[in-house]
């Protein structure tokens, strides 16, 4: 739509409403433990799926009360339509880099899902996130972009899908990728990196689990609109050419490979200050 941003066309949000999604998060959040928290902060909070995770869980008391971040001004106004009941829920337009000036008391409890691949200095963000933490504080994070998230039977997938996405743009569009305008950021850990990290930091680790979940097409097909995940593998294409050849090539390479599900590994850990 014309008077749309390109935040709001290329939105993270049917993505996240899909049901497969939705259980990956929901085991996170009962994981993670948080229920009885006052002061809980969903980093990166998106459109505010999480934050209606921990909503619906909290033991809300008279104080309680969430603060969800984001760096995307269009995310956030989803996100305050979306979470009902959300008058104990504040919602903040800030890197999560700022953390210290965004939210000025300490927390109880910092949630940060499917967010941390964005940041690349994640030694001086999780030593802040800490600094923002009451004593005994949790910070539980998960993620599907860390070293170790594709599974050897996946491989062959991702690599068809691209390089048909690449045959497709170069065939319809004459255009190709520009590897110059690539996303510097997206740097991944594997979990053994994360607990290094982690315990120098001044954190025990309490959980660190891998696990592996079947991803529709549904999945690939809405994350194939999300600007983000087109910037990330179609660097330097327009977002509209980018989308509707990334949907082409997925439907044609999960008939050809005759593809229920393809795997993929989310990791989830609970750490708290020490
Ligand atoms: C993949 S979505 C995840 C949303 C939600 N947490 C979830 O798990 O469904 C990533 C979100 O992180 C936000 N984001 C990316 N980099 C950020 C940063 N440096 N500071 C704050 N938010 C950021 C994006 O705007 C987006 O809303």
């Amino acid at each position: 739509m014309a008077n749309q941003t390109e935040s709001e066309q290329y939105a993270f949000n049917a993505f996240a409403n899909l049901p497969f999604y939705g259980s990956i998060n929901s085991e996170f959040i009962e994981l993670a433990n948080i229920y009885d928290k006052k002061s809980i902060v969903d980093l990166g909070c998106g459109t505010g799926n999480i934050t209606k995770l921990i909503l619906q869980k909290l033991q809300i008391a008279k104080d309680s009360v969430i603060y969800a971040v984001d760096s995307s001004k269009s995310a956030l106004v989803t996100a305050a339509q979306e979470v009902e009941n959300n008058s104990i829920v504040k919602f903040i337009h800030s890197e999560v880099q700022n953390l210290t000036d965004a939210v000025k008391e300490k927390a109880d409890a910092m949630i940060y899902c499917n967010s941390i691949h964005y940041v690349p200095d994640k030694d001086k963000l999780l030593s802040e996130i800490r600094n923002k933490l009451n004593t005994n504080g949790v910070l539980a994070f998960n993620s599907s972009f860390y070293e170790g998230s594709h599974p050897e039977e996946s491989l062959d997938f991702y690599k068809k899908w691209m390089f048909r996405s690449f045959r497709l743009l170069k065939k319809d569009h004459d255009l190709k990728p520009d590897k110059s305008a690539k996303v510097s950021s997206r740097e991944q850990l594997t979990p053994e990196d994360y607990i290094v990290l982690l315990e120098k930091i001044g954190y025990k680790v309490e959980y660190i689990k891998a696990k592996s979940y079947q991803v529709p097409i549904d999945g690939f097909h809405y994350i194939s609109e999300f600007k983000d995940w087109i910037e990330g593998v179609l660097p330097g294409v327009p977002l509209e050419i980018g989308k509707s050849t990334l949907q082409k090539a997925l439907k044609e390479i999960f008939n050809e490979m005759k593809l229920a599900t393809v795997p993929r590994n989310w990791l989830s850990v609970r750490a708290v200050k020490v």
